[in-house]
């Protein structure tokens, strides 16, 4: 039977969770919603076509109805609303990041393994067919051991879309925060857990101007962040993740092995391991020059931007968008029993990874990882929830 989701939340990204959710009714039912404001959300409901709405979030989840809690509030409510759910019995799918702090992500973890609860976090983007095909490459060896590699996101933050754009200046939010889970969670389901990390940061204005209001805010976090990670396996991968960029022609990942190189080559911030599908190149020691990857098998016939969950366009410009397989991904692994690939273990691994960061720069020094995490399973097929 469809387990019932209910939706905290319901601003900008809402509308690509229920779009993609609605394509799974025998695994999901999208049930009720709930935000900080009763009379918007139920404007915004009649829009998402949710069938309830509660007068508030502690309304939702006195409902005995609701199994899971989708968390779509902004960062620092995330660690209110995830403690709130679990102590109401509720399994979580949160947004990213777990919570605004690692110490409130382990809070929640504690709470969800002593319940027996599941809780899993975004970013699902890792289960696209990018991601899935390099973790295919690199578990078959192709280009052997991965020595080092670089990710970059090089932007100038999201005043140029978004219509609430305050909470990425707060703790929180910032470039690590907001964008590090996505390259973070990548280069752990392809590479393992980090061991240790150091990093140097700054920003380059104390205020941003804020196009849609006009105003000036200040800037709370800082705005680029100079990382290094030495992953367990090995691995050194320098990371810098900025919102101070006008524009940058780096790829926005590149990971070096043994017998060749495999990369995202693609400059634009909206296309590294924050989307979906997209390009693969990889160079192998015997190569004269760059080529495409060829997909892994069961992919064949699917060009790289159709891949594994790639849909059409959305009204939020999410496009190739399938926001929310990780939540059908989680329902399923508590229906078999099994691990979900989103599991939070991961999610707080990578908190603990982006907030070390911030104090190894603080600090001036490096910082060894109190927590780790499994891989999680690869998702080799095209779409294996459709039935
Ligand atoms: N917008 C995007 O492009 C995007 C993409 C990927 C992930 N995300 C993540 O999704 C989450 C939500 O982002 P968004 O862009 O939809 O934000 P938003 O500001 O558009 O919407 C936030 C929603 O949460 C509700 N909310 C916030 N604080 C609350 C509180 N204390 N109590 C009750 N309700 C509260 C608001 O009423 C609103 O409905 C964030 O974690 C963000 O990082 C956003």
């Amino acid at each position: 039977m469809a387990m019932k989701v209910g939706l905290i939340g319901v601003g900008d990204i809402s509308n690509k969770y229920v779009d993609n959710l609605k394509k799974y009714p025998h695994i999901v039912e999208v049930y009720g919603c709930a935000a900080r404001n009763y009379e918007k959300t139920c404007v915004r409901a009649r829009v998402l076509g949710i069938p309830r709405v509660y007068e508030s979030p502690d309304a939702l989840l006195a409902d005995p109805e609701i199994d899971v809690v989708l968390n779509l509030t902004t960062p620092d409510a995330h660690a209110k609303y995830n403690l709130a759910a679990l102590e109401a019995g509720k399994h979580v799918y949160t947004e990213k990041p777990l919570a605004a702090t690692f110490e409130e992500g382990r809070m929640i973890m504690e709470l969800a393994w002593e319940k027996g609860l599941s809780v899993c976090c975004a970013p699902d983007t890792f289960l696209g067919g990018r991601v899935q095909a390099m973790r295919a490459a690199i578990d078959a060896g192709v280009i052997g051991p991965i020595g080092s590699g670089d990710v970059s996101m090089l932007a100038h933050g999201w005043e140029c879309f978004h219509p609430n754009v305050g909470f990425y200046y707060r703790p929180g939010g910032g470039p690590a925060l907001d964008m590090g889970p996505y390259y973070l969670t990548a280069l752990v389901a392809l590479l393992g857990p980090v061991e240790a990390v150091t990093a140097m940061t700054n920003r380059a204005q104390d205020t941003r101007y804020i196009p849609s209001t006009g105003e000036e805010l200040p800037v709370e976090v800082d705005t680029h962040v100079a990382g290094v990670l030495k992953f367990r396996s090995g691995a050194i991968v320098n990371v810098t993740l900025s919102f101070d960029v006008w524009d940058s022609a780096r790829p926005r990942m590149e990971l070096y092995g043994t017998k060749g190189s495999l990369i995202m080559p693609e400059p634009h911030p909206n296309s590294g391991p924050n989307i979906f599908g997209g390009k693969i190149w990889m160079r192998k020691a015997e190569d004269f020059r760059w080529g495409v990857m060829p997909c892994p098998p069961g992919m064949e016939e699917k060009p790289f931007d159709e891949l594994l969950y790639d849909r059409p366009f959305s009204e939020t410009g999410h496009d190739r968008n399938s926001r929310g397989v990780g939540l059908i991904d989680q329902v399923r692994a508590l229906q078999e029993n099994r691990p979900a690939r989103a599991d939070g273990t991961m999610a707080l691994h990578v908190l603990e990874v982006l907030e070390s960061l911030d104090i190894a720069a603080k600090e001036e020094r490096w910082i060894r990882m109190q927590t780790t995490c499994e891989r999680p399973a690869p998702l080799p097929e095209y779409d294996p929830f459709a039935k």
